[in-house]
C-alpha cells in the first residue's frame, strides 16, 4: 500500500497512566479529571456528532469562516511553507487548508498512533503532491514540541477552539511553544470561541437532544469498563453553565446522591450534589485573545468572524525583534 510514503516519528514521553491521573484527580478539591479523557472511541464518535447538532454553532461557524478566508491565509504565508496541524485530522478543515495554501510539506500531530496513522494515510493518498509526516506527541502538556527546525516557513493550525480547554496562563505557555515551533519566520492560525449572550453558550453544552450530557457521563463509563470502578453513572447527572465571572463554560458530573466510587482498592465519597469538574471551555474577545497573543510573541496579523460574531480565527506571526530572544 502507500504506506511507505508517511514519515512517522514518535515524540512521546512517558505519560501518567490515565489511572494515576484519575486516582489524583478524585482525591483533589475540587475532584476533577481532564477533558483528554473525553475522547475514546465512542467519546470521539459522540463530539463528531455534537458538532452536527444545531446548538453547537462552533464547528459550522469555524468551517464556514475558513472557508471564506483560506485565500487570504494563502497569500500571507507564501509558497513552500510546512503546514503543521495540532491534533491531526481526519476533518475536512485540513483538507480546505491543504488546498488552499498547497503547502509542500505537512506534519499532523496527535496523541492517538493509530487515529494519526489513519488520517496521515488518508491525506497522503488524497494528495500526492504532499509530503506527509506525522508525529504522535502530546502537544496539549508541558514537553516541547518537535523541533522542525530545517524545514523551511511554517505555518500551525490549531482549530476547533480547544486552546479554550487550556487556563489562560496555560493558553499562553502553549502560545510561546507554538511560537517557538514555528520561529523564526512561521505563523499560527487558530480557531477561537467568543464571548456572546450567555443563552447561546448554555444552549450549545446543554443540547435538546441530550448528546453533551452522554459525551460528558460516557468518562464514568471509561472508568468502569477500562479501569474497573465500581460506579454507577445513573447516579451521575451532565451540569454545564457558563461561569461568566471566568469568561468560561464548566461541565461537571454531579453525583444524584450521596454514594461512593471505588477505584484501585480507594474509595471515594460523594455527598448528593458534590461534583466532578470534568471540562473548561474559555471563550475570548478578539482584545482578549490578541493580548494573550502578543504576550507570547506573536503578532496579530488578521482575525476573521462570523457574521452573527460567533467564533473568531485568528491569524498570528512570530514577532521578529531582537528583544524576543530565546527563554
Ligand atoms: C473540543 C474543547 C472545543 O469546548 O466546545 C464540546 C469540547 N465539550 N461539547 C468545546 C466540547 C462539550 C469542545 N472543544
Amino acid at each position: 500500500m502507500k504506506q511507505g510514503l508517511v514519515r512517522f516519528y514518535d515524540e512521546h514521553s512517558q505519560p501518567a497512566t490515565m489511572l494515576d491521573e484519575v486516582l489524583q484527580g478524585l482525591a483533589a478539591r475540587p475532584r476533577r479529571i481532564a477533558p483528554k479523557f473525553f475522547y475514546d472511541e465512542r467519546g470521539s464518535r459522540l463530539f463528531d456528532a455534537i458538532c452536527d447538532l444545531p446548538e453547537y454553532y462552533l464547528t459550522r461557524t469555524e468551517m464556514g469562516i475558513l472557508e471564506s478566508c483560506a485565500g487570504e491565509v494563502a497569500q500571507l504565508t507564501g509558497a513552500e511553507t510546512s503546514l503543521i496541524e495540532l491534533g491531526s485530522g481526519a476533518s475536512r478543515k485540513i483538507r480546505l487548508m491543504l488546498e488552499a495554501v498547497r503547502p509542500k510539506r505537512y506534519f499532523g500531530i496527535d496523541i492517538s498512533r493509530d487515529f494519526l496513522r489513519q488520517s496521515v494515510e488518508s491525506l497522503a493518498q488524497d494528495y500526492p503532491w504532499l509530503e506527509v509526516h506525522a508525529i504522535c506527541a502530546d502537544f496539549m502538556h508541558d514537553f516541547d514540541l518537535p523541533n522542525i527546525a530545517e524545514h523551511g516557513k511554517k505555518l500551525a493550525f490549531f482549530p476547533g477552539s480547544t486552546v479554550g480547554n487550556f487556563e489562560p496562563h496555560e493558553a499562553l505557555a502553549f502560545l510561546q511553544r507554538v511560537r517557538r515551533m514555528v520561529q523564526p519566520s512561521g505563523a499560527l492560525l487558530i480557531g477561537v470561541d467568543l464571548k456572546k449572550d450567555p443563552a447561546l453558550l448554555n444552549a450549545a453544552y446543554n443540547d435538546s437532544a441530550g448528546l453533551t450530557a452522554q459525551f460528558n457521563l460516557n468518562l464514568l463509563e471509561r472508568l468502569r469498563s477500562e479501569l474497573g470502578a465500581e460506579i454507577n453513572p445513573q447516579n451521575f447527572k451532565h451540569r454545564a453553565f457558563y461561569n461568566a465571572a471566568r469568561g468560561r463554560i464548566e461541565m461537571h458530573l454531579v453525583s444524584g446522591s450521596a454514594q461512593d466510587i471505588r477505584l484501585h482498592g480507594q474509595r471515594f465519597h460523594f455527598e448528593a450534589g458534590e461534583s466532578i469538574h470534568t471540562e473548561n471551555s474559555y471563550k475570548y474577545s478578539v482584545e482578549e485573545f490578541h493580548a494573550i497573543a502578543r504576550a507570547a510573541g506573536l503578532r496579530p496579523r488578521q482575525v476573521w468572524l462570523d457574521a452573527a460574531h460567533l467564533f473568531s480565527v485568528h491569524y498570528l506571526s512570530v514577532v521578529e525583534r531582537a528583544s524576543l530572544r530565546r527563554v
